[in-house]
């Protein structure tokens, strides 16, 4: 069976990292790759960041591969321009994708590239699980010329459902990350996960951890942490925290998963305008979110693990692109990628 795949390459790095994410796709299957623009693209061509038409075409693949959107072409503070990010949210929203999940997990060929001590992140292997349609991202937005207003709001229903991901990708603990002394929904929040966890998981350790200290555990002591559970704003802030343990950004993948139809699989970083046309991103996010792809949205295991092999031996030979150090391009990273890449007959 082909699997038909809708692909966004968006903005800045974002073509030039999902070039070699189709390469890596076509060296380990078949699959039907129809391309649409989004984002920044999409405004320029479209008016808007995402058309009813892509989102349609989204909802009939069967999964949906995100490059990066944005650029300082859009940026603007004008609350009446469309924004890139924008489609973004409207496809998350779009889709049902509630639930996004972020891995964090050193190679050690990679242990001397991260700002944090060798000593400190040996060993850390951990997931963030981030509420993806809800709270502060989608609340209601007021703004006058003096005054402006974001609601952060959550349902029963909507922790429930996240906190349940949490709880079956978990091997042995979650810590639900929240600021219960402080806000209503992280009251609710907790309520709801505790009622849960004692309901159908009590065999899993479940500990709850102000979004502050969780903060600073996560540099002092990340080996701590197995499944991180938490609201849409502190995933966004806390897994870009948690990617300075494996060294870079540019090596994060994500799933969001959730919604009847198809996964969307995405890069954690953004579309780097500052570097994009230079040839020296950094395509192994892109790569190893291809992997997840494969895993999570089309039952493809083995060309999962394969990918992520790839990924690994790459490192291991001494790959390094600007961002880890050193000064292989998006190129050169491509071809070790396929050049270590064994596929599963
Ligand atoms: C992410 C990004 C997005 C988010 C932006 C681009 C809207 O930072 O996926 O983490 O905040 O969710
Ligand atoms: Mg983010």
């Amino acid at each position: 069976m082909t699997h038909r795949i809708v692909t966004l390459p968006g903005d800045g790095i974002g073509p030039e990292i999902m070039a070699p994410a189709l390469r890596v796709l076509e060296a380990v299957g078949e699959f039907e790759f129809e391309e649409h623009p989004f984002g920044g693209a999409s405004i320029d061509m479209h008016g808007t960041a995402l058309t009813d038409e892509v989102l349609d075409r989204c909802r009939n693949a069967d999964a949906v591969l995100l490059a990066a959107v944005g650029g300082p072409k859009w940026d603007s503070t004008d609350p009446a321009k469309p924004r890139p990010e924008q489609g973004l949210l409207g496809l998350r929203k779009g889709l049902g994708l509630y639930a996004n999940l972020r891995p964090v997990k050193p190679l050690p060929a990679l242990y001397d590239a991260s700002p944090l001590k060798r000593e400190r992140i040996v060993g850390t292997d951990l997931l963030v699980v981030r509420e993806l349609t809800g709270g502060i991202y989608f609340g209601e937005k007021t703004r006058t010329a003096d005054a402006a207003s974001d609601v952060c709001a959550y349902t029963r229903m909507e922790i429930e459902r996240i906190a349940r991901t949490a709880f079956q990708a978990a091997r042995a603990k979650v810590t639900s990350v929240d600021k219960a002394n402080v806000l209503e929904t992280s009251r609710l929040w907790r309520e709801v996960v505790s009622a849960l966890h004692a309901r159908e998981f009590p065999h899993i350790a479940l500990e709850h951890v102000l979004v502050d200290n969780a903060a600073m555990q996560l540099l002092a002591a990340p080996r701590h942490f197995d499944v991180i559970l938490t609201e849409n704003m502190f995933g966004d802030i806390l897994s870009d925290e948690a990617a300075m343990i494996t060294g870079s950004i540019g090596l994060l993948p994500s799933a969001s998963l959730g919604g009847d139809g198809p996964g969307l699989f995405e890069p954690v970083h953004g579309s780097a305008p500052d570097i994009a046309g230079t040839g020296a991103a950094n395509p192994l996010a892109m790569v190893l979110s291809v992997a997840m792809m494969l895993r999570h949205g089309l039952g493809l295991p083995d060309e999962a693990g394969a990918v992520e092999s790839a990924v690994e031996r790459a490192l291991d030979g001494g790959l390094r692109t600007p961002d880890l150090g050193g000064s292989d391009d998006t190129s050169k990273a491509t071809r070790a990628v396929l050049d270590n890449l064994f596929v599963p007959l």
